[in-house]
């Protein structure tokens, strides 16, 4: 089993378009140690031919230009990819909007949550995507499902899938009742088990957490890799960064620090890697120089990077 990091920022990627937050200027203007980031999204494979990306996030053009597994093989037809199906996390426009770039009647195959599924039933650009060539399968939470191209061929990729504390997705909060979709268990957002035929352990890849719970903890014991929601550092961080009013907590992601944070939620439970995804910009970790990149490696993280791979 091979995974890539292609994208390990969060919504709005590193440096945001409009952001002009001392990290986004630090990362524009080229500073030693603060590096950009595409926005969310892993690839993995198991046979080193089909990929499965997990998630689909809007800078995937440039993810797959950066990435020369994902492109067109030498030897292949004029019109193909290895990109055998995408898995989607939840409905979130930095998790689904690059499937608009998948376009161009190139068949794969999409799985996701019922939920997340009727999301994209209901926005009608989604149909850019004709289900005829690329279908759309109901990812259930269940243990052990084999990922499949358009064909029904298996990829090798295997996935478990479960619910987390999340949300749904911000353009979906109703504006009367804004924390009303709030759950564990409605499916809105899942985490995901990979593994795959050969492969000697399991990566879990969870990169929105609202908290931490704990069958969780057990869950990801022994895993070989635990790529999770590296959002923020501080609950209050975009707040206290002037970008925004919201908490961590509010737009469903645990702080990495703190008593309740997953930092000490995670600590002692055995792992082989533990790496933040999905970072955002006013994250001070980006910051390679900052006492909190260095709290969080002291602590035993890795804090993703684009192209960050593991095999395993
Ligand atoms: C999130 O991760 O909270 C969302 O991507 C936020 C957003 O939709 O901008
Ligand atoms: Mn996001």
């Amino acid at each position: 089993m091979r995974i890539k990091i292609i994208g390990s920022a969060a919504g709005g990627g590193f440096p945001q378009w409009n952001c002009n937050y001392r990290l986004s200027r630090a990362a524009r203007d080229g500073v030693a140690g603060v590096h950009s980031r595409t926005q969310s999204s892993i690839a993995a494979t198991a046979n080193k031919t089909d990929w499965v990306l997990f998630n689909a996030s809007p800078d995937i053009r440039q993810q797959i230009a950066q990435t020369p597994d994902l492109q067109p093989a030498d030897n292949s037809s004029l019109r193909s990819t290895p990109i055998a199906a995408v898995v989607l996390s939840n409905a979130d426009v930095d998790h689904v909007s690059g499937l608009l770039s998948l376009r161009e009647r190139q068949p794969f195959a999409i799985y996701a949550t019922a939920q997340v599924l009727g999301t994209l039933e209901a926005n009608s650009i989604f149909n850019v995507l004709d289900p005829e060539i690329v279908p759309r399968r109901v990812l259930p939470p269940m243990d052990g499902l084999s990922i499949r191209d358009a064909d029904g061929k298996e990829t090798g990729v295997v996935v478990d899938a479960f619910p987390v504390p999340g949300k749904i997705a911000l353009y979906l909060e109703q504006r009367g009742d804004p924390s009303a979709s709030f759950s564990s268990d409605t499916g809105e957002t899942i985490g995901v088990r990979i593994t795959g035929a050969g492969s000697s352990g399991a990566a879990f890849y969870i990169p929105g957490c609202a908290r931490l719970y704990p069958s969780l903890r057990t869950r990801v014991a022994n895993a070989a890799c635990l790529l999770f929601d590296g959002t923020v550092y501080t609950d209050d961080e975009m707040i206290a960064a002037g970008v925004g009013s919201k908490t961590g907590a509010r737009m469903g992601h645990i702080a990495m620090s703190g008593e309740a944070g997953s930092i000490a939620g995670f600590a002692g439970v055995k792992i082989g890697r533990r790496i933040f995804v999905h970072i955002n910009n006013t994250n001070p970790v980006l910051d390679e120089n900052s006492a909190e990149h260095a709290a969080v490696k002291a602590a035993g993280w890795e804090i993703a990077m684009d192209g960050m791979e593991m095999e395993f």
